[in-house]
């Protein structure tokens, strides 16, 4: 027996694609729960995208805040980036309060998730955070968020675990069609699982699959997979782009200064790192 779980601990070590910086950085995501550079990254490179578009104040939404641990990292990083980049961050979170709701749908996976998993200590929670809980389910929250009036959605962190309550909230996306950005970074939590159980006929996977069909104008596409893909460490498959087609800035210019760059004696790379 223990010669046997060696052996597959072996081959999963070496059968692990990634470097194992990776990995360790992956580690310390699991063990320490409100490190999370890919929030942080994520919330960066959204505020950034935010001010090159003229944006002063922006709104970031958390879908499913069970302890708090997103929610409280989040707030953690608004602090630097609100000082840094002079802007003004708001962040909603969204949760029953009481936990995941009965997975009626064979869609939400009822063998990996079950009715009063991550329930909230509501009390220890709002002694914690400063943003603005809206409890209940997605399906009626929406209608009390619009009266908030949010200003320019930027992000989305998709953490609710079922596709019955990914898909509701994303057909009541045009119900805030008007306060989202034109390009809304959308990270979704479970796109992945090591047992390979989620995929496009299930899950998160299968809502985005579903609005994209019915919409038009506002569709959620995740880029290829690329060696120039450095900006969002461990965000690698979960980041997504919501994009709204409508929005009167979607083509207003936001590229680097071209100008001069591509002559023949213009050798310097101009990409920043950060
Ligand atoms: C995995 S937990 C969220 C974890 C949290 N984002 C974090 O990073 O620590 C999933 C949460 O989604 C919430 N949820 C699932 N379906 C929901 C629905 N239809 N409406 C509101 N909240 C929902 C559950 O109550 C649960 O707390």
């Amino acid at each position: 027996m223990f010669f046997y779980r060696l052996k597959i601990f072996i081959l999963r070590i070496v059968g692990y694609e990634k470097p194992l910086r990776v990995a360790l950085l992956k580690y310390l995501s699991l063990k320490f729960k409100q490190f999370r550079p890919h929030y942080e990254t994520i919330l960066l490179e959204s505020c950034l995208e935010a001010k090159k578009l003229g944006y002063e104040e922006v709104s970031i939404l958390e879908l499913g805040v069970a302890g708090g641990n997103g929610i409280i990292s989040l707030e953690k990083y608004k602090k630097k980036i609100e000082k840094i980049y002079d802007i003004k961050i708001n962040i909603y979170g969204f949760d029953t309060g009481t936990g995941l709701p009965n997975p009626d749908d064979k869609y939400d996976l009822p063998f990996h998730w079950k009715k009063g998993d991550f329930k909230i200590d509501k009390n220890k929670l709002e002694r914690k955070i400063s943003s603005k809980i809206f409890y209940g389910n997605i399906r009626d929250s929406i209608d009390l968020f619009i009266k908030e009036n949010p200003k320019n959605i930027i992000s989305i962190f998709f953490d609710m675990d079922f596709y019955s309550s990914t898909k509701n909230f994303l057909d009541q996306l045009n119900k805030i069609e008007n306060f989202l950005c034109p390009r809304v970074y959308c990270y979704f939590d479970d796109i992945f699982n090591p047992n390979h159980w989620i995929n496009e006929h299930v899950g998160e996977e299968l809502a985005i699959k579903e609005f994209n069909k019915s919409n038009r104008d506002l569709k959620i596409g995740l880029s290829l997979d690329n060696i120039n893909d450095f900006k969002f460490p461990l965000a690698k498959g979960h980041l997504f782009m919501l994009n709204n087609f409508n929005h009167k800035d979607f083509k207003k210019y936001i590229g680097f200064e071209t100008e001069g760059t591509l002559k023949i004696n213009d050798t310097k790379i101009k990409t920043k790192i950060f």
